[in-house]
Protein backbone atom coordinates (compact mmCIF):
# COMPACT_ATOMS: atom_id res chain seq x y z
CA UNK A 1 0.00 0.00 0.00
CA UNK A 2 0.81 3.72 -0.91
CA UNK A 3 0.75 6.82 0.69
CA UNK A 4 -1.21 8.62 -2.24
CA UNK A 5 -4.89 10.02 -3.19
CA UNK A 6 -6.75 9.48 -5.68
CA UNK A 7 -10.12 10.84 -7.11
CA UNK A 8 -11.74 9.23 -10.47
CA UNK A 9 -14.67 11.46 -11.43
CA UNK A 10 -17.37 11.63 -13.70
CA UNK A 11 -18.11 7.98 -14.24
CA UNK A 12 -20.87 7.48 -16.21
CA UNK A 13 -21.79 4.81 -13.88
CA UNK A 14 -20.29 3.90 -10.72
CA UNK A 15 -21.22 0.59 -9.51
CA UNK A 16 -21.53 0.14 -5.68
CA UNK A 17 -23.00 -3.30 -5.05
CA UNK A 18 -23.56 -1.37 -1.14
CA UNK A 19 -25.16 -3.27 1.85
CA UNK A 20 -24.12 -6.83 0.38
CA UNK A 21 -20.82 -7.16 2.33
CA UNK A 22 -22.84 -9.32 5.52
CA UNK A 23 -24.11 -12.46 3.48
CA UNK A 24 -24.22 -13.32 0.16
CA UNK A 25 -26.65 -11.30 -2.21
CA UNK A 26 -29.75 -13.51 -3.12
CA UNK A 27 -32.86 -13.40 -5.47
CA UNK A 28 -33.36 -9.54 -6.00
CA UNK A 29 -30.17 -8.45 -4.07
CA UNK A 30 -28.58 -10.43 -7.13
CA UNK A 31 -29.41 -7.19 -9.14
CA UNK A 32 -29.18 -4.50 -6.56
CA UNK A 33 -26.08 -3.14 -8.21
CA UNK A 34 -26.62 0.62 -6.21
CA UNK A 35 -25.29 2.40 -9.25
CA UNK A 36 -24.48 6.04 -9.10
CA UNK A 37 -24.49 8.22 -11.88
CA UNK A 38 -21.87 10.72 -12.58
CA UNK A 39 -20.31 8.94 -9.94
CA UNK A 40 -17.07 9.28 -7.87
CA UNK A 41 -15.05 7.91 -5.47
CA UNK A 42 -12.30 9.04 -3.12
CA UNK A 43 -9.13 6.94 -1.95
CA UNK A 44 -6.17 7.68 0.56
CA UNK A 45 -3.67 5.48 1.18
CA UNK A 46 -4.96 2.20 -0.19
CA UNK A 47 -8.71 2.88 1.39
CA UNK A 48 -11.90 3.62 0.27
CA UNK A 49 -12.42 6.85 1.75
CA UNK A 50 -15.81 8.04 0.41
CA UNK A 51 -18.15 7.51 -2.68
CA UNK A 52 -20.90 9.66 -3.89
CA UNK A 53 -21.59 12.39 -6.99
CA UNK A 54 -18.83 13.76 -8.60
CA UNK A 55 -20.74 17.30 -7.35
CA UNK A 56 -21.28 16.52 -4.06
CA UNK A 57 -17.45 14.72 -3.72
CA UNK A 58 -16.33 17.88 -5.50
CA UNK A 59 -18.04 19.99 -2.71
CA UNK A 60 -17.06 18.38 0.40
CA UNK A 61 -13.46 17.48 -0.44
CA UNK A 62 -12.30 20.41 -2.89
CA UNK A 63 -9.20 21.09 -0.86
CA UNK A 64 -8.29 17.25 -0.73
CA UNK A 65 -9.11 16.59 -4.32
CA UNK A 66 -6.69 19.91 -5.55
CA UNK A 67 -3.68 17.31 -4.17
CA UNK A 68 -5.18 14.69 -5.07
CA UNK A 69 -4.00 12.40 -8.52
CA UNK A 70 -7.38 12.68 -10.39
CA UNK A 71 -8.61 10.17 -12.96
CA UNK A 72 -11.71 11.12 -14.93
CA UNK A 73 -14.13 8.23 -15.71
CA UNK A 74 -15.96 9.86 -18.54
CA UNK A 75 -17.42 7.66 -20.86
CA UNK A 76 -16.58 4.83 -18.60
CA UNK A 77 -17.93 3.04 -15.71
CA UNK A 78 -16.04 2.24 -12.53
CA UNK A 79 -16.82 -1.19 -10.39
CA UNK A 80 -15.31 -3.23 -7.87
CA UNK A 81 -12.11 -5.16 -9.28
CA UNK A 82 -13.32 -8.68 -10.46
CA UNK A 83 -12.79 -11.17 -7.24
CA UNK A 84 -12.04 -14.96 -8.99
CA UNK A 85 -13.15 -17.66 -6.53
CA UNK A 86 -11.93 -20.95 -8.49
CA UNK A 87 -8.73 -21.60 -9.85
CA UNK A 88 -6.01 -24.11 -10.50
CA UNK A 89 -3.46 -21.54 -11.86
CA UNK A 90 -0.47 -22.94 -10.33
CA UNK A 91 0.62 -25.37 -12.51
CA UNK A 92 3.17 -26.27 -15.94
CA UNK A 93 2.47 -27.22 -18.92
CA UNK A 94 0.08 -27.14 -21.45
CA UNK A 95 -2.98 -29.58 -22.89
CA UNK A 96 -3.47 -28.58 -26.29
CA UNK A 97 -3.32 -32.66 -27.58
CA UNK A 98 -5.96 -33.39 -25.39
CA UNK A 99 -8.44 -30.48 -26.77
CA UNK A 100 -7.62 -31.58 -30.28
CA UNK A 101 -8.71 -35.63 -28.79
CA UNK A 102 -11.67 -33.79 -27.53
CA UNK A 103 -12.40 -32.38 -30.95
CA UNK A 104 -12.29 -36.17 -32.24
CA UNK A 105 -14.86 -37.28 -29.71
CA UNK A 106 -12.74 -38.05 -26.73
CA UNK A 107 -14.56 -37.12 -23.38
CA UNK A 108 -12.76 -35.48 -20.54
CA UNK A 109 -13.04 -38.17 -18.27
CA UNK A 110 -12.01 -40.96 -20.86
CA UNK A 111 -8.79 -38.82 -21.37
CA UNK A 112 -8.58 -38.70 -17.26
CA UNK A 113 -9.09 -41.93 -16.99
CA UNK A 114 -6.43 -43.28 -19.64
CA UNK A 115 -3.74 -41.42 -17.29
CA UNK A 116 -4.03 -38.08 -19.31
CA UNK A 117 -5.85 -34.83 -17.87
CA UNK A 118 -5.54 -33.89 -14.30
CA UNK A 119 -2.41 -36.58 -14.31
CA UNK A 120 -0.77 -35.41 -17.23
CA UNK A 121 -0.53 -32.00 -15.55
CA UNK A 122 0.22 -33.40 -12.65
CA UNK A 123 3.37 -35.41 -14.01
CA UNK A 124 4.71 -31.55 -15.65
CA UNK A 125 3.87 -29.99 -12.44
CA UNK A 126 5.82 -32.65 -10.29
CA UNK A 127 8.55 -32.63 -12.66
CA UNK A 128 8.88 -28.15 -12.19
CA UNK A 129 11.04 -25.99 -10.47
CA UNK A 130 9.69 -24.08 -7.55
CA UNK A 131 11.24 -21.37 -9.95
CA UNK A 132 10.00 -22.30 -13.19
CA UNK A 133 6.14 -23.03 -11.77
CA UNK A 134 6.23 -19.46 -10.12
CA UNK A 135 7.23 -17.43 -13.55
CA UNK A 136 4.88 -19.61 -15.28
CA UNK A 137 1.85 -18.90 -12.81
CA UNK A 138 3.34 -15.37 -12.02
CA UNK A 139 2.68 -14.75 -16.46
CA UNK A 140 -0.82 -15.92 -15.66
CA UNK A 141 -1.75 -13.46 -12.93
CA UNK A 142 -0.11 -10.77 -14.81
CA UNK A 143 -2.90 -11.45 -17.88
CA UNK A 144 -5.66 -11.62 -15.69
CA UNK A 145 -4.90 -8.20 -14.08
CA UNK A 146 -5.08 -7.14 -17.59
CA UNK A 147 -8.75 -8.70 -17.26
CA UNK A 148 -9.74 -6.38 -14.24
CA UNK A 149 -8.89 -9.56 -11.66
CA UNK A 150 -8.11 -7.93 -7.66
CA UNK A 151 -8.34 -11.03 -6.07
CA UNK A 152 -8.05 -14.66 -7.18
CA UNK A 153 -8.22 -18.16 -5.54
CA UNK A 154 -5.55 -20.47 -6.25
CA UNK A 155 -5.79 -24.21 -5.73
CA UNK A 156 -3.34 -26.45 -5.46
CA UNK A 157 -4.08 -30.38 -6.55
CA UNK A 158 -1.40 -31.07 -9.47
CA UNK A 159 1.07 -32.81 -7.02
CA UNK A 160 -1.43 -35.38 -4.98
CA UNK A 161 2.53 -35.72 -3.27
CA UNK A 162 3.35 -33.88 -0.77
CA UNK A 163 6.21 -32.53 -1.75
CA UNK A 164 4.71 -30.97 -5.35
CA UNK A 165 1.28 -30.13 -3.06
CA UNK A 166 3.89 -28.22 -0.95
CA UNK A 167 5.81 -26.71 -3.64
CA UNK A 168 2.57 -25.19 -5.41
CA UNK A 169 1.33 -23.76 -2.08
CA UNK A 170 4.79 -21.98 -1.39
CA UNK A 171 4.40 -20.40 -5.17
CA UNK A 172 0.54 -19.36 -4.42
CA UNK A 173 2.12 -17.76 -1.30
CA UNK A 174 4.91 -15.98 -2.81
CA UNK A 175 2.25 -14.97 -5.67
CA UNK A 176 0.39 -13.54 -2.92
CA UNK A 177 3.30 -11.74 -1.48
CA UNK A 178 4.96 -10.40 -4.85
CA UNK A 179 2.11 -9.86 -7.55
CA UNK A 180 -0.52 -6.87 -6.87
CA UNK A 181 -3.44 -9.58 -6.52
CA UNK A 182 -4.25 -10.90 -4.17
CA UNK A 183 -3.94 -14.54 -4.03
CA UNK A 184 -5.99 -16.66 -1.34
CA UNK A 185 -4.80 -20.53 -1.34
CA UNK A 186 -6.82 -23.56 -1.20
CA UNK A 187 -5.50 -27.00 -0.80
CA UNK A 188 -6.94 -29.55 -3.25
CA UNK A 189 -4.68 -32.57 -2.63
CA UNK A 190 -7.96 -34.88 -3.25
CA UNK A 191 -8.17 -33.15 -6.88
CA UNK A 192 -7.85 -36.64 -8.32
CA UNK A 193 -6.96 -40.24 -7.22
CA UNK A 194 -2.55 -39.94 -7.99
CA UNK A 195 -1.92 -43.57 -10.08
CA UNK A 196 0.32 -44.72 -7.60
CA UNK A 197 -3.14 -45.18 -5.85
CA UNK A 198 -5.27 -46.42 -8.42
CA UNK A 199 -6.15 -49.71 -6.68
CA UNK A 200 -6.09 -48.43 -3.33
CA UNK A 201 -8.05 -44.71 -3.14
CA UNK A 202 -9.00 -45.37 0.42
CA UNK A 203 -4.90 -45.22 1.06
CA UNK A 204 -4.94 -41.72 -0.49
CA UNK A 205 -7.62 -40.72 1.36
CA UNK A 206 -5.99 -41.21 4.48
CA UNK A 207 -3.06 -40.19 3.67
CA UNK A 208 -4.73 -36.52 2.37
CA UNK A 209 -5.86 -36.61 5.98
CA UNK A 210 -3.82 -37.99 8.37
CA UNK A 211 -0.36 -36.29 6.63
CA UNK A 212 -1.04 -33.80 4.39
CA UNK A 213 -3.28 -31.74 5.77
CA UNK A 214 -1.93 -31.36 9.27
CA UNK A 215 1.31 -30.00 7.40
CA UNK A 216 -0.91 -27.10 5.58
CA UNK A 217 -2.38 -26.46 8.85
CA UNK A 218 0.89 -26.34 10.68
CA UNK A 219 2.30 -23.73 7.89
CA UNK A 220 -0.94 -22.19 7.08
CA UNK A 221 -0.61 -22.93 4.09
CA UNK A 222 -4.34 -22.55 3.12
CA UNK A 223 -7.66 -21.34 4.19
CA UNK A 224 -10.02 -23.45 2.33
CA UNK A 225 -10.17 -27.27 1.41
CA UNK A 226 -11.38 -28.67 -1.75
CA UNK A 227 -12.68 -32.00 -2.86
CA UNK A 228 -13.28 -33.27 -6.60
CA UNK A 229 -16.39 -35.54 -5.94
CA UNK A 230 -17.86 -36.99 -8.53
CA UNK A 231 -17.98 -40.87 -9.98
CA UNK A 232 -14.82 -42.43 -10.59
CA UNK A 233 -12.55 -39.82 -8.34
CA UNK A 234 -13.89 -39.20 -5.10
CA UNK A 235 -17.07 -40.75 -3.82
CA UNK A 236 -19.22 -38.66 -1.46
CA UNK A 237 -17.77 -40.71 1.50
CA UNK A 238 -14.22 -40.16 1.07
CA UNK A 239 -15.01 -36.53 0.21
CA UNK A 240 -17.29 -35.66 3.86
CA UNK A 241 -13.91 -37.57 5.92
CA UNK A 242 -11.27 -35.33 4.00
CA UNK A 243 -13.84 -32.23 4.57
CA UNK A 244 -14.27 -32.89 8.28
CA UNK A 245 -10.61 -33.42 8.86
CA UNK A 246 -9.88 -30.17 7.20
CA UNK A 247 -12.05 -28.91 9.39
CA UNK A 248 -10.68 -29.81 12.71
CA UNK A 249 -7.75 -27.51 11.62
CA UNK A 250 -9.74 -24.91 10.66
CA UNK A 251 -9.63 -25.37 6.72
CA UNK A 252 -12.76 -24.05 5.93
CA UNK A 253 -14.40 -26.99 3.02
CA UNK A 254 -15.40 -26.60 -0.41
CA UNK A 255 -16.23 -28.72 -3.39
CA UNK A 256 -16.16 -29.79 -6.65
CA UNK A 257 -19.60 -30.63 -6.95
CA UNK A 258 -21.83 -32.48 -9.39
CA UNK A 259 -19.74 -31.57 -12.49
CA UNK A 260 -20.16 -34.33 -15.17
CA UNK A 261 -23.01 -36.77 -13.11
CA UNK A 262 -25.09 -35.90 -10.62
CA UNK A 263 -23.67 -37.34 -7.30
CA UNK A 264 -25.05 -35.30 -4.41
CA UNK A 265 -22.23 -33.00 -4.27
CA UNK A 266 -24.77 -30.10 -3.53
CA UNK A 267 -26.01 -31.89 -0.57
CA UNK A 268 -23.21 -32.90 1.10
CA UNK A 269 -21.84 -29.25 0.76
CA UNK A 270 -25.07 -28.22 2.85
CA UNK A 271 -24.05 -30.87 5.02
CA UNK A 272 -20.75 -30.28 5.98
CA UNK A 273 -21.41 -26.34 5.74
CA UNK A 274 -19.01 -25.89 2.78
CA UNK A 275 -19.03 -22.27 2.28
CA UNK A 276 -19.07 -22.79 -1.47
CA UNK A 277 -20.09 -26.07 -3.99
CA UNK A 278 -18.81 -24.82 -7.72
CA UNK A 279 -19.27 -26.42 -11.26
CA UNK A 280 -23.31 -27.73 -10.02
CA UNK A 281 -23.45 -28.58 -13.90
CA UNK A 282 -25.76 -32.28 -12.36
CA UNK A 283 -27.22 -31.00 -9.03
CA UNK A 284 -29.99 -31.85 -7.75
CA UNK A 285 -33.40 -29.19 -7.02
CA UNK A 286 -32.95 -30.71 -3.27
CA UNK A 287 -29.40 -30.27 -3.16
CA UNK A 288 -29.72 -26.48 -4.69
CA UNK A 289 -31.98 -25.71 -1.82
CA UNK A 290 -30.01 -27.03 0.33
CA UNK A 291 -27.86 -25.02 0.02
CA UNK A 292 -29.71 -21.59 -0.18
CA UNK A 293 -30.83 -22.25 2.74
CA UNK A 294 -27.45 -22.82 4.83
CA UNK A 295 -25.96 -19.79 2.43
CA UNK A 296 -23.54 -22.06 0.70
CA UNK A 297 -22.54 -20.25 -2.35
CA UNK A 298 -22.89 -21.44 -5.80
CA UNK A 299 -19.32 -20.76 -8.06
CA UNK A 300 -20.81 -21.32 -11.38
CA UNK A 301 -17.84 -22.07 -14.28
CA UNK A 302 -19.50 -21.34 -17.33
CA UNK A 303 -16.37 -21.63 -19.33
CA UNK A 304 -15.85 -25.05 -18.62
CA UNK A 305 -19.27 -26.01 -19.63
CA UNK A 306 -18.10 -24.03 -22.55
CA UNK A 307 -14.80 -25.68 -23.64
CA UNK A 308 -16.09 -29.14 -22.76
CA UNK A 309 -19.21 -28.39 -25.33
CA UNK A 310 -21.54 -29.67 -22.53
CA UNK A 311 -24.65 -27.57 -21.01
CA UNK A 312 -23.87 -25.33 -18.90
CA UNK A 313 -25.52 -25.25 -15.30
CA UNK A 314 -28.94 -23.45 -14.90
CA UNK A 315 -28.03 -20.69 -13.23
CA UNK A 316 -31.18 -18.92 -13.72
CA UNK A 317 -32.70 -21.68 -11.55
CA UNK A 318 -30.73 -21.78 -8.79
CA UNK A 319 -31.05 -18.20 -8.33
CA UNK A 320 -34.81 -18.12 -8.39
CA UNK A 321 -34.67 -21.24 -6.30
CA UNK A 322 -32.47 -18.64 -3.42
CA UNK A 323 -29.17 -20.13 -4.21
CA UNK A 324 -26.37 -16.62 -3.96
CA UNK A 325 -24.18 -17.35 -7.44
CA UNK A 326 -21.16 -16.79 -7.99
CA UNK A 327 -18.75 -16.93 -11.25
CA UNK A 328 -15.36 -17.73 -12.09
CA UNK A 329 -13.21 -18.86 -14.96
CA UNK A 330 -12.23 -21.46 -13.26
CA UNK A 331 -8.67 -21.05 -15.22
CA UNK A 332 -6.90 -24.23 -15.55
CA UNK A 333 -5.02 -26.57 -18.48
CA UNK A 334 -7.92 -29.17 -19.05
CA UNK A 335 -11.16 -27.70 -19.04
CA UNK A 336 -11.02 -23.65 -19.16
CA UNK A 337 -7.57 -22.27 -20.15
CA UNK A 338 -8.92 -19.09 -19.99
CA UNK A 339 -8.05 -15.70 -17.83
CA UNK A 340 -10.86 -13.60 -19.07
CA UNK A 341 -13.76 -12.74 -16.61
CA UNK A 342 -15.55 -10.76 -19.62
CA UNK A 343 -16.01 -14.03 -21.33
CA UNK A 344 -17.42 -16.03 -18.06
CA UNK A 345 -19.78 -12.59 -17.76
CA UNK A 346 -21.06 -13.24 -21.53
CA UNK A 347 -21.14 -17.14 -20.91
CA UNK A 348 -23.29 -16.41 -17.88
CA UNK A 349 -25.52 -14.47 -19.75
CA UNK A 350 -25.74 -16.51 -22.63
CA UNK A 351 -25.57 -19.92 -21.61
CA UNK A 352 -26.93 -19.74 -17.78
CA UNK A 353 -29.95 -16.85 -17.85
CA UNK A 354 -28.34 -14.71 -15.96
CA UNK A 355 -29.37 -10.77 -16.02
CA UNK A 356 -26.34 -8.44 -16.64
CA UNK A 357 -26.88 -7.08 -13.11
CA UNK A 358 -26.91 -10.40 -11.43
CA UNK A 359 -23.07 -11.14 -13.47
CA UNK A 360 -21.75 -8.11 -12.03
CA UNK A 361 -22.89 -9.83 -8.30
CA UNK A 362 -21.92 -13.02 -9.70
CA UNK A 363 -18.17 -11.50 -10.73
CA UNK A 364 -17.57 -8.95 -7.88
CA UNK A 365 -19.06 -9.14 -4.16
CA UNK A 366 -20.48 -12.89 -3.94
CA UNK A 367 -17.28 -14.20 -5.88
CA UNK A 368 -15.92 -12.50 -2.75
CA UNK A 369 -18.29 -14.33 0.00
CA UNK A 370 -17.52 -17.68 -2.03
CA UNK A 371 -13.55 -17.12 -0.43
CA UNK A 372 -14.59 -14.98 2.78
CA UNK A 373 -12.80 -12.05 1.63
CA UNK A 374 -16.20 -9.92 1.87
CA UNK A 375 -15.55 -7.61 4.54
CA UNK A 376 -12.50 -6.07 2.48
CA UNK A 377 -12.91 -6.42 -1.44
CA UNK A 378 -15.91 -7.10 -4.05
CA UNK A 379 -18.27 -3.71 -3.22
CA UNK A 380 -17.15 -0.19 -3.53
CA UNK A 381 -17.73 0.73 0.22
CA UNK A 382 -16.30 3.32 2.31
CA UNK A 383 -13.23 1.12 4.53
CA UNK A 384 -13.03 -0.93 1.66
CA UNK A 385 -9.72 -2.11 0.00
CA UNK A 386 -9.52 0.64 -3.13
CA UNK A 387 -9.69 -2.22 -5.72
CA UNK A 388 -11.01 -1.22 -8.67
CA UNK A 389 -11.79 -1.23 -12.26
CA UNK A 390 -12.54 1.20 -15.01
CA UNK A 391 -14.11 0.05 -17.68
CA UNK A 392 -14.22 1.52 -21.53
CA UNK A 393 -17.69 1.11 -21.86
CA UNK A 394 -20.73 3.65 -20.59
CA UNK A 395 -22.91 1.28 -19.05
CA UNK A 396 -22.71 -2.23 -17.49
CA UNK A 397 -24.94 -3.72 -20.03
CA UNK A 398 -22.09 -3.64 -22.94
CA UNK A 399 -19.78 -5.18 -20.65
CA UNK A 400 -21.87 -8.22 -21.31
CA UNK A 401 -23.26 -7.38 -25.07
CA UNK A 402 -20.01 -7.21 -26.55
CA UNK A 403 -18.21 -10.62 -26.42
CA UNK A 404 -14.63 -11.68 -25.86
CA UNK A 405 -13.57 -8.48 -25.21
CA UNK A 406 -11.76 -6.81 -22.88
CA UNK A 407 -13.00 -3.56 -21.58
CA UNK A 408 -10.88 -2.94 -19.05
CA UNK A 409 -9.08 0.32 -19.08
CA UNK A 410 -7.86 0.90 -15.31
CA UNK A 411 -7.24 -1.30 -12.37
CA UNK A 412 -6.62 0.23 -8.85
CA UNK A 413 -5.25 -2.46 -6.69
CA UNK A 414 -5.01 -1.45 -2.86
CA UNK A 415 -5.04 2.42 -3.94
CA UNK A 416 -2.13 1.97 -6.61
CA UNK A 417 -2.96 1.86 -10.38
CA UNK A 418 -0.94 -1.21 -11.83
CA UNK A 419 -2.69 -1.49 -15.06
CA UNK A 420 -3.78 2.08 -17.20
O1 LIG B 1 -12.38 -27.54 -12.01
N1 LIG B 1 -12.93 -30.78 -12.33
C1 LIG B 1 -11.81 -30.88 -11.86
N2 LIG B 1 -10.83 -29.97 -11.82
C2 LIG B 1 -10.64 -28.92 -12.73
C3 LIG B 1 -9.98 -29.35 -13.99
C4 LIG B 1 -8.57 -29.71 -13.81
C5 LIG B 1 -7.85 -30.17 -15.05
O2 LIG B 1 -8.46 -30.73 -15.98
O3 LIG B 1 -6.63 -30.00 -15.04
C6 LIG B 1 -11.94 -28.17 -12.94
O4 LIG B 1 -12.53 -28.18 -14.03
FE1 LIG C 1 -11.75 -26.58 -10.59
Amino acid sequence: MIERTIFIENAEQLITLKGLSGKPATFEKMSSLSVIESGAILIENGIIVDVGTTEDLRHKYSSKIEEAECIDASGKIVLPGFVDPHTHIVYKGSRENEFNMRLNGATYMEIMNAGGGIHSTTSKTREATEEELFTESMNRLNKFLLHGVTTIEAKSGYGMDWDTEYKQLKVAKRLNEEHPIDVVSTFMGAHAVPKEYKEKPDVYVELVINEMLPKVAAEKLAEFNDVFCERGVFTPEQTRLILEAGKKYGLIAKIHADEIEPYEGAELAAEVGAISADHLLKASENGIKAMAEKGVVGVLLPGTAFFLMTEAANGRKMIDLGLPVAISTDCNPGSSPTVSTHLIMNLACLHMGLTPAEVITAATINAAHAINRANEVGSLEVGKKADILIANVPNYMQLQYHFGMNHTDTVIKAGEIVVQ
